[in-house]
C-alpha cells in the first residue's frame, strides 16, 4: 500500500486497478500516510493558503429532477425563491466588504434566468467589481450560451460530473440527463476558456469502488482547474431519503487522492463535508483541499436551498460565516488568502 501511495505521489497517476486496490484496502496507518502525502503536495504549489469564495445561491427553481437533490422540480415541499438583480448586487457589496474577491453564483436550472438575464447579471457585477472573479454554476447549457457568459466576463464554471459511469449516472438521474452530455458541457466550457470545476458525490446510492476509480480517472483525463467532491447526504423529500449517507472517511480519502492526481487543482472543502462531521472541513483541508466557499446568500433564503438534510450555516449571517471560517482555517494551521485565487495555470484568453 505504501509503495502505491509513493508511486502516486511521484507520478500523479495510477491505473484503475491500483486505485481500486487503494480504495478497497486502505487501513488507518496508510490513510494517515496518504493524507500526509496529499498535504505535502498542496504545500508544494499553494503553501498553506486557503482561498475564500463568497457563494450566492440565487435561485432554487430547477427544471431537472435529479433523484438525490432537494431542489428537484418535483419536490413540492419547498418554497421557491429567486433573488432579484438588486438583491444579488447587495450580496456582492456585502461580500466585497467582507474581503471576498470571487463570487460564486449558483442556482438550479431556472428558465427565468435566460442567457440575457445571466449576461446582465455578470456584466453588472464585473462593471462594479473589476478586481473580482465570477464563478457560475447554473448547470447544463449549450456551447453558445456558455460562450455568451464567458464573453460577458464570467471566469469560472462549476459543473460537477456527479459520476463518470453512464449506467450509474442513469440510476441517479431521470432519462433526460446523461453523463455524455455532462461531459460534453465540461469540454465545451474548457474549450471556451473557463477555469472549470468538476467533481462527484462520494457514497451516492449504488456507487461501487470501480465507479470511484473511474471518477478519479475521469478527473485526471479532463484535468479541470477545480474539483469539488462531497459526501452524498439523503434529503427527506427525495426517493433516496432512506439511502445511506457517504462517509467522512471515504470523502477524505477521495480528497487526498484527488490532490495527488491533480496536484495544482483548486479543491474546495464542501458544506456537505462540514454537515456530516463538525470538523469535516478542517479534515478536508489537511487532506489537501485549499478552498472554502462560505455562504453569502441572504439569511431568509438559506433554508430554502436545501440540497440535502441538516445543511450547516443556514442560520448564520454572511459575516458570521466569514469569520467562523477564518477561525477554523487558522485553527487548522492554514492561512486565508483573499485574492481572486485563480488556478496557477490559467490565463484569460
Ligand atoms: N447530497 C450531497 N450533495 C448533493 N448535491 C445535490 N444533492 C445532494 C445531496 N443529496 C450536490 C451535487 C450538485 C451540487 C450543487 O450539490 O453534486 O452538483
Ligand atoms: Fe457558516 Fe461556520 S461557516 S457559521
Amino acid at each position: 500500500m505504501k509503495e502505491l501511495i509513493d508511486k502516486l505521489y511521484r507520478n500523479n497517476n495510477l491505473s484503475k486497478e491500483e486505485l481500486i486496490y487503494i480504495i478497497e484496502n486502505i487501513d488507518e496507518e496508510s490513510k494517515e500516510y496518504l493524507i500526509e502525502k496529499a498535504n505535502e503536495t498542496r504545500h508544494k504549489y499553494y503553501s498553506n493558503k486557503v482561498f475564500l469564495r463568497g457563494l450566492i445561491e440565487f435561485t432554487n427553481y430547477c427544471k431537472n429532477d435529479c433523484y438525490y437533490c432537494g431542489i428537484r422540480k418535483s419536490n413540492s415541499n419547498i418554497e421557491r425563491y429567486r433573488l432579484s438583480l438588486q438583491e444579488i448586487m447587495d450580496c456582492c457589496e456585502l461580500g466585497y466588504n467582507l474581503g471576498y474577491r470571487t463570487y460564486v453564483l449558483q442556482g438550479g436550472e431556472d428558465g427565468y434566468f435566460t442567457d440575457d438575464r445571466i449576461v446582465q447579471m455578470i456584466k453588472a457585477i464585473k462593471n462594479k467589481y473589476t478586481d473580482c472573479a465570477i464563478t457560475l454554476s447554473v448547470g447544463e447549457k449549450s456551447y453558445e450560451s456558455y460562450k455568451k457568459y464567458y464573453e460577458a466576463g464570467a471566469d469560472r464554471y462549476l459543473l460537477r460530473h456527479e459520476t463518470a459511469d453512464e449506467e450509474h449516472y442513469s440510476k441517479l438521474h431521470p432519462k433526460e440527463l446523461s453523463f455524455s452530455n455532462r461531459k460534453k458541457c465540461l469540454y465545451d466550457l474548457k474549450e471556451i476558456g473557463f477555469q472549470i470545476g468538476a467533481g462527484f458525490m462520494v457514497g451516492s446510492p449504488y456507487q461501487t469502488s470501480e465507479n470511484l476509480a473511474n471518477d478519479l480517472l475521469f478527473l485526471k483525463e479532463l484535468n479541470p482547474h477545480m474539483v469539488g467532491n462531497g459526501p452524498f447526504i439523503p434529503q427527506k423529500d427525495t426517493q433516496f431519503n432512506k439511502k445511506k449517507q457517504g462517509t467522512l472517511e471515504s470523502s477524505i480519502i477521495m480528497t487526498a487522492l484527488t490532490r495527488l492526481l491533480l496536484p495544482k487543482a483548486l479543491i474546495p472543502v464542501t458544506t456537505a463535508l462540514g454537515t456530516i462531521h463538525p470538523l469535516g472541513r478542517e479534515m478536508g483541508l489537511k487532506a489537501g483541499a485549499n478552498v472554502v466557499m462560505p455562504n453569502l446568500s441572504p439569511r431568509d433564503v438559506r433554508e430554502k436551498y436545501l440540497l440535502y438534510d441538516n445543511k450547516i450555516c443556514t442560520g448564520d449571517e454572511a459575516a458570521e460565516c466569514r469569520f467562523c471560517i477564518q477561525n477554523r482555517i487558522e485553527n487548522a494551521g492554514f492561512k486565508i488568502d483573499l485574492s481572486r485565487g485563480d488556478n496557477i495555470e490559467w490565463r484569460r484568453l
